[in-house]
């Protein structure tokens, strides 16, 4: 029952797309502070070799660059191909990258709708798929391996900015969530969504200019989110602590879903 056994993720190997910055560095970062080695993808390759030397030397634990662009069928296979060359096994999935799109209704463009659906939605269901062997791998009924997807509250809420198919995608990744989760429990592998709210990333930023008072003063808790936010839920979903929540989309968001219209003040 001591923390350092609920919370122990230490040995463990990682996947993070999308962890070159923003929520996936934060995971990645919470990852090799407590002794899991983690993989880390995205498209620009300089940027994520760069972060993750800067993460190995500020954890001291190994963060492996593999630069890919995972909205293709393509590039989600070489991604999977690299990782099965250096690991029988891993233990944890998290399904990060993602991307938004935003144009007024009558002008929307295909390009923008395709874009966020096969990053967002697509390449979430394939990763899975061809990754769910090495997952298997070391999965056990007393400590499964864990496939976190990263959601939105904008799947839950009716977003406030002409994103369309970022909402509908989101919403998506909560339903492929618990769809998942019915198929994979069984083969000990636990699929869980996080849908964070506002927090500060190259995503949420050019919205506001990268200034977040605004956007903090409308929050419940009247912040953003941090990296200890993000980080803490996700070592709780990959932990012994988490190994009886299967399925759930939880919210990481200051309040604004569970309080939303109910300001009792
Ligand atoms: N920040 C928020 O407030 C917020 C709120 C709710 C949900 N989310 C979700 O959180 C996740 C991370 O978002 P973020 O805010 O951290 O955004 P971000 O700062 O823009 O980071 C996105 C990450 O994904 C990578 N990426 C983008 N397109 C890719 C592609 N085609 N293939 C491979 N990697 C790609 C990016 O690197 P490259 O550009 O080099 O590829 C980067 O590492 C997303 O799923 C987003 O929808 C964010």
């Amino acid at each position: 029952m001591e923390i350092t056994s609920l919370f122990n993720i230490s040995g463990k190997v990682a996947v993070v797309t999308g962890g070159s910055r923003g929520i996936g560095e934060m995971i990645t970062a919470g990852f090799l502070a407590n002794g899991v080695k983690v993989y880390i993808s995205a498209r620009k390759a300089p940027a994520l070799i760069e972060k993750a030397r800067e993460l190995s030397e500020k954890y001291n634990q190994e963060c492996i660059p593999v630069p890919c662009d995972l909205s293709s069928m393509d590039g989600i296979d070489e991604f999977v191909n690299q990782i099965t060359e250096k690991e029988d096994a891993i233990d944890f999935l998290v399904n990060n990258a993602g991307a938004a799109w935003g144009e007024p209704l009558e002008s929307f463009s295909e390009k923008g709708w395709d874009k966020v659906m096969d990053l967002n939605v697509k390449s979430i269901f394939f990763l899975t798929q061809k990754f769910k062997n090495l997952l298997s791998k070391n999965g056990s009924d007393d400590d499964p391996s864990r496939v976190i997807n990263i959601g939105s509250i904008d799947g839950l809420n009716v977003p406030s900015m002409e994103t369309y198919p970022y909402g509908a995608s989101k919403a998506a990744v909560h339903h492929l969530t618990r769809v998942l989760a019915a198929k994979l429990v069984k083969e000990n592998i636990l699929v869980n969504a996080i849908a964070p709210g506002p927090y500060p990333s190259d995503m949420l930023g050019p919205a506001v200019g990268y200034d977040y008072s605004e956007i903090a003063k409308r929050n419940p808790r009247k912040r953003v989110g941090t990296p200890e936010d993000m980080a803490g839920l996700a070592i709780f979903l990959c932990s012994r602590a988490g190994a009886y929540t299967v399925g759930e989309t939880i919210t990481s968001d200051g309040g604004i879903v569970k309080t939303a219209n109910h300001d009792l003040s």
